[in-house]
Parts: C-alpha cells; structure tokens; sequence
C-alpha cells in the first residue's frame, strides 16, 4: 500500500496539529501560548527539530533496508507499494463490512427469478451502515422519549433559560477578571512594555496622527514631543485629556468611548513616549512647561498656578 500522506505533508500536519492543540489546551488570554509562555515556543521548536529528524531517519533507515532485500523481495515490496489505499485489503474489508455488497461473479446467488423482458432483480441485503444507523435513530427516540416527556426533563424554554444565565454568570465573571477593565484618572499610570507602546502608537497612527503628526510634531493639534502641555503633562493630565477631550478646544474630542479607556491609556502612554524627540518642522511651544514632581489633582486640568519660585506648575 502507498502511504497516504508524502513527509512534506505529514510534517507541517502533525506540526499543525500539536500547535492548533497547545493553543486550544493552554489557556493564555489574549496573546497567543507560544508568546505568552516562551517554554512553549521552544518546545515547539524542539518538536519540529524531532519530527524533521525522526522523519530522516526512517527514510534513511528504509533506504538501507530497500538495498538488503533480495531482488525478488523488492518486486513484492514494489507491487504491495503500487496498490492505492482504496484498493488495499484494510480499506475493502471495511466497505464490505459497511455494505455486505456482493461483486458481480457472486451476482447469480442474489438473482430473483422473475424476468421482465430481460430485465432482472437483485435482492441485496440491506447495507449495514443504513440498517445500523436506522436501529440508532431508534434507541435515540426511545430514550429521548422517556427522558423528556415521561420522566419529566426540562422543556426548551427552561433549557433556554439556564444557558442565558449561565452565558451572564461567564460575563460578570470575565468582565472582573478581563484585562479590558476601565482605567480612570486615579489608577492610570504609564505603560513602559513594548507590546503595549507599539498598540498605543497603531491607534495613534490611526486616530491621531491626521491632526498630530505621525511624529506627534503637531498641525491642527499642538506639538506633543516637548515638554510644554495646554492641559497639563504627566500620564494622568493626559490620559485624561485624551479620554474626555478638551475644554478649551472642542476640535480635539474625548476618545474614550471609541477606543475604550484601557485604549487611550496605552495611546497615553505612547504619546508620552515621544517627550523630547524633537521632530523636525514641529510646531512651537504651546502652553506651560510641566514639570514631572508635581503632582496633578483629579478635579481638573485646565487652571495652571504658579506654586513657588522654582515656577513648578501645579494644575488644579
Ligand atoms: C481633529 C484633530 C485632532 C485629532 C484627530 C486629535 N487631536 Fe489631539 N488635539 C487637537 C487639538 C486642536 C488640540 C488642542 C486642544 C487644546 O487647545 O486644549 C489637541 C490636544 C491634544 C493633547 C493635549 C496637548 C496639550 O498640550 O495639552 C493631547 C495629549 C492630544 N491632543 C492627543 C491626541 C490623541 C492621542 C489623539 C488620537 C486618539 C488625538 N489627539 C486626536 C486636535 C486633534
């Protein structure tokens, strides 16, 4: 029999397969495993190093076997290799077990004896396939019989029901633990992961760049880069002027409920990123210059007072 599947499939399936089932089994949120979980991606680099080297080994090995068979053994080998799988003794005894079909030389043993201008009948038995299946339905009928309509089951308005529930239990359940949980003011804090800047800069690409500049140097909106903000620098001005918008300036609108607050604040959090870049052709200056120490409030963004005489502004 031939084999059914060359090495150049068989390999990317298995490989396939063990990788499709490691992301189904490991529960990894919302990266995928072999991310998520570095031990993960070696291994699987480790098991198709194995499945590579086990396959070389076994044609190398049959290769050397192939040339210490006598002539006449490599004519039995050739003719059992030539016939395809549908021809091979395993795949025939399983259809006639299926189907109890009778060949055409075996014809006369079935053959009724009326004749209808020549015109003959067979009487095959019933396939077993169909026979088996038909006697299935019916154990399947009595059984949903009983259970439903003698020993009382629940009816599909109750089935209904509890799935509805169970469907808002998994919902409370993954909205308490879900890393899309709301970021406000008071918990917001810099996002410094890479993973996080480069989804922050793909929605600024988006969004923002169409008034900020791709390089944050500013054309409708102000320059973001230097260290002079309109409302207030530091992580928690800023997510907060990204989320709601600005007062002082309705072209720049609350992006909150587009993007979702943990959205603005990786989008914060990238835009803070480009402090000092210095991009060329970037607007002037706007606003006061914002000094990291002090600290901001959560009543608002939009006064600046001047504290002491270092001139650190605090915004109230
Ligand atoms: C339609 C144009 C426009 C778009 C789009 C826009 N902005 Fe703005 N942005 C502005 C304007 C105008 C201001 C100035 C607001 C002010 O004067 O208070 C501003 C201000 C800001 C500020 C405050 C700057 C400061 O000095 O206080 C930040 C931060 C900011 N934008 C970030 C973003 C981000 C992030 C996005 C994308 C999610 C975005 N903007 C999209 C026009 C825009």
């Amino acid at each position: 029999m031939k084999k059914i599947f060359p090495s150049y499939v068989r390999v990317p399936l298995i490989f396939a397969l063990v990788f499709i089932a490691m992301e189904y089994f490991v529960d990894s949120g919302d990266k995928p495993a072999f991310v998520k979980y570095p031990m993960l991606a070696l291994f699987l680099g480790v098991f198709l190093f194995l499945l590579i080297a086990i396959e070389i080994v076994v044609s190398a090995v049959d290769k050397v076997t192939y040339h210490l068979l006598t002539d006449e053994q490599k004519k039995q080998l050739e003719e059992a290799q030539s016939v395809s799988f549908a021809d091979s003794k395993f795949a025939k005894g399983i259809m006639q077990k299926l189907t109890r079909s009778k060949s055409v030389e075996q014809e006369s043993d079935v053959m009724l004896d009326h004749d209808y201008d020549g015109i003959k009948e067979l009487d095959n038995v019933l396939p077993p396939w169909w026979v088996n299946l038909f006697y299935a339905t019916i154990i399947f009928a009595a059984v949903y019989l009983l259970r439903f309509h003698v020993f009382g089951g629940y009816t599909q308005d109750e089935e209904f029901k509890t799935e509805v529930e169970l469907a808002e239990a998994d919902m409370l359940k993954n909205k308490a633990n879900s890393p899309q949980e709301e970021i406000t003011f008071d918990k917001v804090t810099l996002l410094t992961d890479a993973a996080d800047l480069a989804q922050g800069k793909e929605i600024y690409t988006n969004s923002c760049a169409a008034c900020h500049k791709v390089d944050g140097g500013g054309v409708v909106g102000p320059n973001l880069t230097d260290e002079y903000w309109i409302n207030g620098g530091g992580i928690k001005n800023v997510f907060k002027l990204i989320a709601e918008g600005s007062k002082n300036n309705p072209t720049m609108v609350g992006w909150a409920k587009t993007l979702g607050t943990k959205q603005v604040q990786k989008v914060a959090s990238y835009v803070l990123s480009l402090q000092g870049t210095k991009p060329a052709g970037g607007k002037p200056a706007e606003g006061e210059k914002w000094v990291e120490e002090a600290a901001p409030k959560a009543e608002a963004a939009d006064v600046a007072t001047v504290t002491d005489s270092t001139k650190t502004e605090v915004k109230k």
